[in-house]
């Protein structure tokens, strides 16, 4: 059996993070500059046969039937085993790196699912579907996250811009124009499980002003998608903002993305805000092609320890 190799973007959520959580949309995009690898090569000559797994990254190495059943690691694989109903797997190495950088809103732990998913099914002779692949990869994320939407893994499965619902088929859409995201990350890493746990707690002690928080949020996310699909991109500074607001609302800011989103708006961006989870992990500002370097600059200069300039642009076909 030869090595199958797959890899899986990372991904930055353009607007609706949180409130998509509640059933309101949310639009995320990949981001191609980072990725997750997964290796899968035989070991014909190992006995007794096992799955051996390695994330160098990270200094991990184990044995599949070491791991406890809700090791995301371990759930990837066996979740590929269970699908294709295989009792017994071939010895074999799973060897994963990644780019992403963890517990920044990047989507690692999904692309790392993804790739993991893609490759070990396509290694034992059933590379499964994306709509089977993002199923996979979903069942994972609950492990990460207690009650994720379902959005990094959408967007990583696909690699393509997606408006995401929760619950409801996948829409991908055009974009008319492409335009440029710098990316700044506070270098802070914080776990989505707890942003999104206070979230649900604030929101079960307040439902109301709550609910109208993730409302405000919906409608931006409706009008960011008409810009998206018909308008000039400088629009939707303006809505992230907004957004970015309405998150500081619904206390999932924190001064370091603050004084990020500020430093890029100071610098020229149309809009900035947080993405992801919050607390810590990336702001996404939004700049004028030839503005990427001086906004990534001023990011560096109030504390970015790593900043990227990606380009979202329509790929593959709308559904
Ligand atoms: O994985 P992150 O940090 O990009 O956050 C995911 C977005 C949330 O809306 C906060 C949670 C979710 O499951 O949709």
């Amino acid at each position: 059996m030869p090595a199958i190799s797959a890899t899986a973007p990372g991904k930055i959520i353009l607007f609706g993070e949180h409130a998509v959580v509640y059933g309101r949309p949310a639009i995320a995009v990949p981001v191609a500059q980072v990725r997750a690898r997964a290796i899968v090569s035989a070991q014909p000559s190992a006995f007794p046969p096992r799955v051996r797994i390695q994330a160098p990254n990270i200094g991990f190495e184990a044995h599949l039937d070491e791991l406890p059943e809700d090791h995301p690691l371990a759930a990837a694989i066996s979740g590929v085993a269970k699908t294709l109903n295989l009792r017994r797997l071939p010895a074999c190495t799973v060897r994963i790196t990644s780019t992403i950088p963890v517990a920044a809103g990047l989507g690692s732990g999904a692309a790392v699912s993804v790739a993991i998913i893609r490759a070990f099914s396509a290694f034992l002779g059933h590379p499964l579907s994306d709509e089977m692949i993002s199923g996979l990869a979903f069942e994972v994320e609950k492990i990460h996250h207690g009650t994720p939407s379902g959005i990094d893994n959408t967007v990583i499965t696909y690699a393509m811009p997606v408006y995401f619902v929760r619950d409801q088929p996948i829409k991908t859409f055009r974009v008319a124009k492409p335009f440029t995201i710098v990316i700044g990350d506070t270098g802070i890493s914080s776990p989505t499980a707890v942003t999104v746990g206070d979230v649900r707690h604030a929101w079960l002690v307040y439902p109301e002003p709550y609910e109208q928080i993730f409302d405000r949020i919906g409608s931006t996310v409706q009008s960011a998608r008409e810009i998206i699909e018909n308008g000039d991109p400088k629009d939707l500074g303006k809505l992230m903002i907004a957004n970015h607001q309405a998150l500081q609302e619904l206390e999932v800011s924190s001064p370091h993305l603050d004084r990020l989103v500020e430093a890029a708006c100071n610098a020229g961006a149309w809009g900035a805000k947080l993405s992801g989870g919050g607390r810590g992990g990336n702001i996404i500002a939004l700049v004028e092609k030839d503005k990427d370097l001086i906004v990534a600059e001023a990011l560096t200069a109030s504390g970015a320890t790593r900043v990227i300039i990606t380009e979202v642009r329509s790929i593959g076909k709308p559904t």
